[in-house]
């Protein structure tokens, strides 16, 4: 009953020239693909518009990196969902690591950015995930459901939402977490969206795996019962690796 989902976030990577990637994933979307996996990315706000005009007749979602939690008003360099939008993004990441570290982003702050996105009719992707340090500590579960608990908007559509698991250990570095251990938090961030939501709502949410997913390792993670996606960083940027990843879903 749920699509898996595969986004690309492209991070502080990318100018027009590299559009030329969104042509090729396109060209390898095809029907057959379409029908088994939702295709995102999330390319710099900058080329949001010119990505959306690429990605036209392919099948493929383009999404923002972050928001304003305001619709409008004084926040110089800052941009508002209904903006996002208006550009042709139809859903946002929120709450990256890189953006709770380099901006201090709070849970608070990151769940009423969330709130902004789901009122303006797009899709609000919470990312979650704990430090190294925090799971040799054993503490990853209490630090992700914390997150979740503070991040995620009360009475959010679960058709909307999506939750992506990014150990923050895994992100660029080559690292991941053993299948068992991907498992075990996918399942618990469920149990504690069914808190949060409902238990049904819980189960119509995606839930992606982030954090150095490649073509070789997509295949055994997203064959996982509660990996519903992934997130997608560095490989996201070249069609060969992302498509590869979309086919494995
Ligand atoms: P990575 O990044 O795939 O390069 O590890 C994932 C992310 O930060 O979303």
């Amino acid at each position: 009953m749920r699509k898996p989902l595969i986004a690309g976030n492209w991070k502080m990577n990318g100018l027009r020239a590299g559009l030329d990637e969104i042509s090729g994933m396109g060209r390898a979307y095809t029907p057959a693909l379409r029908a088994r996996a939702d295709l995102l990315v999330c390319p710099p706000a900058t080329l949001i518009h010119a990505a959306a005009a690429a990605a036209i007749g392919t099948g493929i979602a383009i999404g923002a990196q972050d928001c304003h939690a305001a619709s409008a008003g004084a926040h110089t360099g800052d941009l508002a969902a209904a903006m996002l939008f208006d550009a042709g993004a139809s859903a946002v990441i929120l709450g990256h690591s890189e953006r709770r570290t380099d901006h201090r982003e709070t849970d608070a702050e990151v769940r009423a950015k969330a709130a902004a996105v789901l009122a303006e009719g797009m899709t609000a992707i919470i990312c979650v995930g704990e430090t190294r340090a925090q799971r040799e500590a054993g503490r990853a579960d209490a630090v992700v459901g914390r997150q979740l608990r503070g991040s995620v908007p009360a009475e959010a559509p679960a058709a909307r939402l999506v939750v992506a698991y990014e150990p923050v250990w895994a992100i660029g570095t080559g690292l991941t977490p053993g299948l068992d251990d991907i498992a075990a938090m996918h399942a618990g961030i469920r149990r504690v969206l069914g808190r949060l939501l409902g238990r049904e709502a819980a189960k119509a949410v995606r839930i992606l795996y982030g954090g150095s997913v490649k073509p070789a390792n997509a295949g055994e993670i997203l064959a996982l019962a509660d990996v519903d996606g992934a997130l997608v960083g560095g490989a996201s940027l070249r069609a060969a690796d992302f498509m590869e990843i979309a086919k494995a879903a």
